[in-house]
């Protein structure tokens, strides 16, 4: 194996979704404490942005800081390098964690065993779904009172749309919760609260469940609910097939509890085992594969500096195939010029370092004074653009203008750069030229207003649109789509690679234009499939 190879086979690249609370935060802070990346719990800061504080500007800088920070975290364990992308779980940065997805190889998804599959879950997993990322559930919370764990395993296939597949099983939930049982491995792992987590894991080794070590554990009621439990998921359930995994076509499923560091390591040790090492990736022009020798990589996230003495911002790039190298000229594909990089940087969960060389499924944060846009890439000279990095249909629409005619360079700039930093989507109509800034949560506009005056000098104000859709639109034929921007006029715009896009004032509207125009087709991604 050629030391590429080797470093691809040690990488695990992924990322944690959740709907808000269901314990995100915890379980990555516990897999960093796992491998040695933290010493002491509470070193991850939450990165939510709470709901009482949602106009408080100062807490969006605080938040913007740390999800710098802990926007990747890397850690070793058992010999594998573990890269987990930070997804925000709050929905007006759902876009963020769209695009942060397009950048991992496999997620975890975590449920809270009260609250079920939750709304946001349901939109992030439609993304992984439509990628057939891998998926592995993680069903948290079990110290507390819950569903039941079948009514889960159906509320996930039915709602998520996943196969899945118990690896683990409680026994009990809440006040009666004595631990979880390893199905393949024949384990009960014994559920000790809190205050006593330091000490090692009590596992116990059950060959048969008939066995009556297993009622003097837990006790007779809960043993025999085991006992026929076991017997449903050995019928319903087969082995777990590890290429169905790879595909998504399967997803494990474990118990426990994040925060009493409870089933944890069980799913960290069946994830660095199964999870799959940096994939091939596809371009307009053709598939990357990760051995190839070449470097080549895309840029998912850019994130603006917070301290307003130092403009430059960092943009995250994902490598896709051959090595990085600090100091070394690469093309900037879309602007067809060279690069190097004198500081790219690697993120240890808090630590940040210099890294000189770095691997497929490895991502480095490369210092930027405003060249890169979220999709671009980056090469050792082949022109190759990445697919997988669309914009989406913003939902939340208003007009923009410059308040302040002195400083309309600023206002340009200003929006160009929060625009490429994927903020929100910018729209110019063509009738009259002006600008709607599209978002997926409100939020975002106040989040433009304000670093727009604190970071470029430039005053904005917003008018409400009676938008409510904005969809791309192709025609094969080009008569027949001039005819009809022409006769729409109002309601077309084009967004900031001008391409045509159809701002529609309901969903009513939107479909008649569908039906009375088949010649046009309407997108809703801006990756036009
Ligand atoms: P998120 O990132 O998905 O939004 O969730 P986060 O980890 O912040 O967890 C949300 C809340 O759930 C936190 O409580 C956390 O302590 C709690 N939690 C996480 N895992 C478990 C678990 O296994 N059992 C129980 N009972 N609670 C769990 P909080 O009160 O919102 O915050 P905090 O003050 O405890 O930090």
């Amino acid at each position: 194996m050629s030391k590429l190879q080797e470093e691809i086979s040690k990488r695990r690249t992924f990322g944690i979704v959740s709907h808000p609370d269901a314990g995100k935060t915890t379980l990555t802070e516990k897999l960093l404490l796992f491998g040695g990346a933290i010493q002491v719990a509470g070193a991850v800061k939450s990165n939510k942005i709470k709901k009482t504080t949602v106009s408080d500007f100062m807490e969006i800088e605080k938040q913007r800081g740390i999800s710098v920070a802990t926007s990747v975290m890397a850690f070793d364990y058992e010999g594998i390098k573990v890269n987990i992308l930070d997804t925000p779980g709050h929905k007006d940065f759902a876009e963020d964690t769209f695009r942060t997805l397009t950048a991992v190889d496999s997620v975890i998804v975590v449920i809270d065993v009260a609250k079920g599959v939750e709304e946001q879950t349901e939109k992030l997993v439609k993304v992984c779904r439509m990628r057939s990322t891998p998926i592995i559930v993680f069903i948290n919370k079990l110290d507390r009172e819950g569903k039941d764990g079948f009514d889960l395993l159906d509320e996930l296939e039915a709602k998520l749309g996943l196969n899945v597949l118990p690896m683990t099983w409680p026994v009990g939930m809440g006040q009666r919760f004595k631990g979880v049982y390893n199905i393949y491995e024949k384990r009960l792992n014994l559920f000790r609260p809190h205050s006593k987590q330091d000490l090692p894991e009590e596992l116990i080794q059950i060959e048969d469940l008939t066995d009556q070590t297993l009622d003097d554990q837990v006790g007779s009621d809960l043993a025999d609910e085991l006992r026929e439990e076991a017997e449903v998921i050995h019928e319903v359930y087969p082995d777990l097939d590890h290429d169905a995994y790879l595909k998504g076509e399967i997803s494990p499923v474990f118990f426990g509890s994040a925060i009493n560091n409870f089933g944890v390591k069980e799913l960290l040790d069946c994830f660095v085992n199964i999870a799959p090492t940096p994939l091939p990736r596809e371009t307009e022009e053709r598939i990357v594969q990760p051995d190839e020798s070449k470097f080549s990589g895309f840029i998912f996230k850019i994130h603006a500096n917070i301290d307003p003495r130092h403009r430059d911002r960092i943009a995250f790039m994902r490598i896709c195939s051959g090595t990085f190298a600090r100091n070394t000229n690469y093309l900037h594909v879309r602007q067809g010029k060279k690069m190097k990089f004198s500081n790219p940087t690697s993120f240890m969960a808090s630590r940040k370092e210099i890294v000189e060389e770095a691997f497929p499924g490895d991502v480095v944060g490369l210092y930027d004074s405003g060249n890169f846009k979220i999709g671009d890439s980056l090469t050792e000279g082949e022109k190759l653009n990445f697919k997988g990095i669309p914009s989406f249909s913003p939902e939340i629409f208003r007009y923009v203008d410059n308040k302040d005619p002195m400083k309309y360079k600023q206002f340009q700039k200003g929006l160009t750069q929060l625009m490429d930093e994927g903020v929100a989507q910018l729209f110019q109509r063509e009738v009259d030229g002006r600008r709607i800034i599209g978002v997926v949560g409100a939020l975002q506009f106040e989040v433009i207003q304000y670093r727009m005056e604190k970071e470029y000098g430039a005053r904005v104000s917003y008018e409400p649109t009676n938008f409510r859709k904005a969809c791309w639109i192709t025609c094969d034929d080009p008569v027949a789509f001039k005819a009809f921007r022409q006769r729409r006029s109002r309601d077309i715009a084009k967004d900031k690679d001008d391409r045509y896009v159809f701002m529609a004032e309901s969903d009513w509207m939107l479909s008649s234009a569908q039906e009375n125009h088949p010649e046009v087709k309407f997108h809703f991604t801006s990756e036009l499939e």
